[in-house]
């Protein structure tokens, strides 16, 4: 059975199998009053599916993803999972807190990448679910221990997922700490708005609210500079094709195989719930519009993608299937003082929200 069959009550909670150490995964079905439908599994609380309607109320699944939990357990590009303790990348795994040096597990090249070997994406969480005034809700505790892929502090971690009734997926991070401690908490689903089995992503229409963005060098490791996008292919203050610039002959292109970037949002109000990005994808109607508190977002255009992947109704997943818009503080923020800071200490709690909001044109 697909992983979004999800039967006919708001909330539908089921067994998903088990990982390798015995415990076991459940998958949470949420199904709003217009039939959009979200499963969320305890297992890295990755979203297994998401649907959303075309521009004749027709519903497909727009997220990349497998239908079993052995296929994620067996190793995957960070699909619809949560993403921790930081993510993107931290260079060569180091940093310097409060004088203090800390090594952290390297996984990408000589950098730490979204949290490490075993990030938050491959814990099992603990699951609630629950009907709310606001909308059908999954709320996911993980208590990560000190020390963990290197990080200081016993970190509490909750993500709550709710899906409205305005077809949004809202997603709220929180976490608290007993040591101070770098904390960056996304997703990374894979989103593909004319449904996972489309094909690539390149016709999609993007528009991201950054008048400037993070340059990288070779291993994506932010240099510092906010270079503006005006007269770059970066520029997509107004909405383009992914397509229509990736092959440019740029460097900054050239490092990511693609869009694989930060982008620093234009803010009215720091740390309030604005528009961030739009995604439109022009034959299905779909718009998926992203409203975060974050300062910025990575851009990925799933260039990493090969074919290896064979996802759900047995879709093989390759080059540029899918984007992934992740909410985020900058790469490499503790080893960027100019960046905005990322280092959440006890006594304070860490508070962030995005929304992904679906309807058709
Ligand atoms: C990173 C990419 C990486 C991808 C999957 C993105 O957030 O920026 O470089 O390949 O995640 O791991």
């Amino acid at each position: 059975m697909g992983a979004a069959a999800c039967g006919s009550e708001s909330i539908v909670r089921k067994p998903f199998g088990k990982t390798p150490e015995g415990q076991a995964v459940e998958l949470y079905c949420l199904t709003n009053r217009n039939g959009m439908q979200a499963s969320i599994m305890t297992y890295g609380g990755i979203v297994v599916s998401l649907t959303a309607p075309d521009r004749d109320g027709r519903y497909a699944d727009v997220v990349l993803g497998f239908d079993r939990l052995e296929d994620y357990l067996a190793g995957h590009p960070y699909f619809g999972a949560l993403i921790g303790r930081y993510g993107n990348r931290i260079a060569k795994g180091r940093f310097t807190l409060d004088g203090t040096p800390y090594t952290l597990a390297v996984n990408d090249g000589e950098n730490h990448l979204h949290g490490g070997i075993r990030g938050f994406d491959k814990a099992v969480w603990q699951a609630r679910g629950a009907i709310e005034k606001t909308g059908l809700e999954v709320a996911l505790a993980y208590a990560s221990a000190d020390g963990e892929e290197g990080y200081p502090g016993n970190l509490a971690v909750k993500v709550v997922y709710t899906l409205t009734d305005s077809n949004e997926l809202k997603i709220e991070y929180s976490a608290t700490t007993d040591k101070p401690t770098p904390v960056n908490l996304t997703n990374h689903s894979y989103f593909n708005l004319a449904g996972q089995d489309s094909g690539d992503i390149l016709g999609h229409e993007l528009a991201i609210a950054a008048d400037r963005f993070t340059p990288v060098d070779k291993g994506l490791i932010p240099s510092g500079e906010l270079r503006p996008v005006a007269g770059t292919p970066f520029d997509f203050r107004q909405p383009t094709a992914i397509g229509a610039r990736i092959e440019q002959a740029d460097e900054q292109l050239q490092f990511g195989g693609g869009y694989d970037h930060n982008f620093v949002l234009n803010r009215r109000q720091e740390g309030a719930l604005e528009l961030a990005a739009s995604v439109y994808e022009p034959k299905s109607g779909r718009l998926m519009e992203v409203f975060t508190t974050e300062p910025g977002i990575q851009f990925y255009s799933g260039n990493f993608l090969d074919g290896t992947n064979v996802g759900k109704g047995g879709k093989v997943y390759n080059r540029r299937n899918g984007l992934c818009l992740e909410t985020q503080h900058f790469p490499d923020s503790p080893n960027k003082p100019a960046f905005p800071a990322v280092i959440l200490r006890p006594g304070r709690e860490y508070s962030t929200t995005t929304v992904y909001r679906f309807s058709a044109q």
